[in-house]
C-alpha cells in the first residue's frame, strides 16, 4: 500500500482476512491527520487503514474488528513497518473502546445487501444499512469536538442514504474521494447463490446502483468525511 509521500507499507494477509482493496492507497491520502491524532481503525481486516494512519503521523492508533484473527493480522503488520503507538482489541463494533474519544475514526463494515437469513458478519443486513445505523447514532459519542468519521460506502446501500443516515445525527458530511470498481455478477453469486439478483433487483427498484459496460458493470465506491458538529 502506498502513501502520499511515497513510502510503501508492506502488509501481510493471513487467510481469510479482507485483503486491502485496490483503491486503499487513494482512500488513505485523503485522511487528514493531524500530528499527535487518536485514530481508530474499526473494522480493520488487515489493518491497511490504520497502518496508513499511524505512518501519516497518528500518534496512537487503535485497530479493532470482530474477528481476532485480524487484529493479530492488523498489529503484526504495524510491527512489520516499524509503526509504534498500534494495538489492537477484538470486539463488535463500539464496544472494544466503550467511553473512549478519538480525533477520527476509519471504518469500512460490511455493507452488502443480502437477503435473509442474514449473515451480518458479511453482510449489511436487508437493505446494506444495518452497521451504518448504529455507527451514525454512536459514533458522535467516540469523537472529541471537530472529530472525523472516515466511511467507505459502495453504491450497493448507496452512498447518498449513509450520508443522509450521519446528516440526522450530529454530522456534516462531504465525499472526499470516489473510485468505481469493476466487477462480474458471478462473483456475487460465488459469495452466496442469487445474491446478485437480489442486488439487481434492488438497483432496479432505486435502492442501490451500478451501470453496465458489456461483460463487466462498475460499482461507485465513496469515502466519506463526516465531521462532528
Ligand atoms: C470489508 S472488510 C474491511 C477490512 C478493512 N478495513 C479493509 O478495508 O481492508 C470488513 C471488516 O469488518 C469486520 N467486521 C464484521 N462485522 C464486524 C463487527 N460487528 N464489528 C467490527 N468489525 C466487524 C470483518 O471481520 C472485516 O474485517
Amino acid at each position: 500500500m502506498a502513501l502520499p509521500d511515497g513510502r510503501r507499507l508492506s502488509l501481510r494477509v493471513s487467510e481469510g482476512i479482507h485483503p486491502p482493496d485496490p483503491y486503499a492507497s487513494a482512500f488513505a491520502a485523503c485522511f487528514r491527520v493531524r500530528p499527535g491524532d487518536r485514530a481508530w481503525d474499526l473494522g480493520c481486516g488487515a489493518g491497511g487503514y490504520g497502518c496508513a494512519a499511524a505512518a501519516l503521523g497518528a500518534s496512537r492508533v487503535l485497530m479493532s474488528d470482530l474477528d481476532p484473527a485480524a487484529v493479530e493480522c492488523a498489529v503484526e503488520n504495524a510491527g512489520l513497518n516499524g509503526l509504534e503507538g498500534v494495538s489492537g482489541r477484538a470486539g463488535s463494533l463500539f464496544a472494544p473502546a466503550r467511553g473512549e474519544r478519538f480525533d477520527f475514526i476509519m471504518t469500512s463494515v460490511p455493507q452488502i445487501p443480502a437477503p435473509a437469513p442474514l449473515n451480518l458478519i458479511r453482510y449489511g443486513g436487508s437493505d446494506g444499512l444495518h452497521f451504518f445505523r448504529r455507527i451514525a447514532a454512536v459514533a458522535p459519542a467516540h469523537l472529541r469536538p471537530g472529530g472525523r468519521l472516515y466511511a467507505l460506502v459502495t453504491d450497493w446501500p448507496d452512498a447518498r442514504r449513509v450520508a443522509a443516515l450521519l446528516e440526522a445525527q450530529r454530522f456534516r458530511v462531504r465525499t472526499i474521494a470516489r473510485v468505481e470498481r469493476p466487477f462480474q455478477p458471478v462473483e456475487y453469486d460465488r459469495m452466496s447463490p442469487g445474491l446478485f439478483d437480489y442486488l439487481d433487483a434492488r438497483a432496479r427498484a432505486g435502492h442501490g446502483k451500478y451501470r453496465r459496460r458489456g461483460a463487466w458493470c462498475y460499482l461507485g465506491v465513496s469515502l466519506l468525511e463526516a465531521t462532528v458538529r
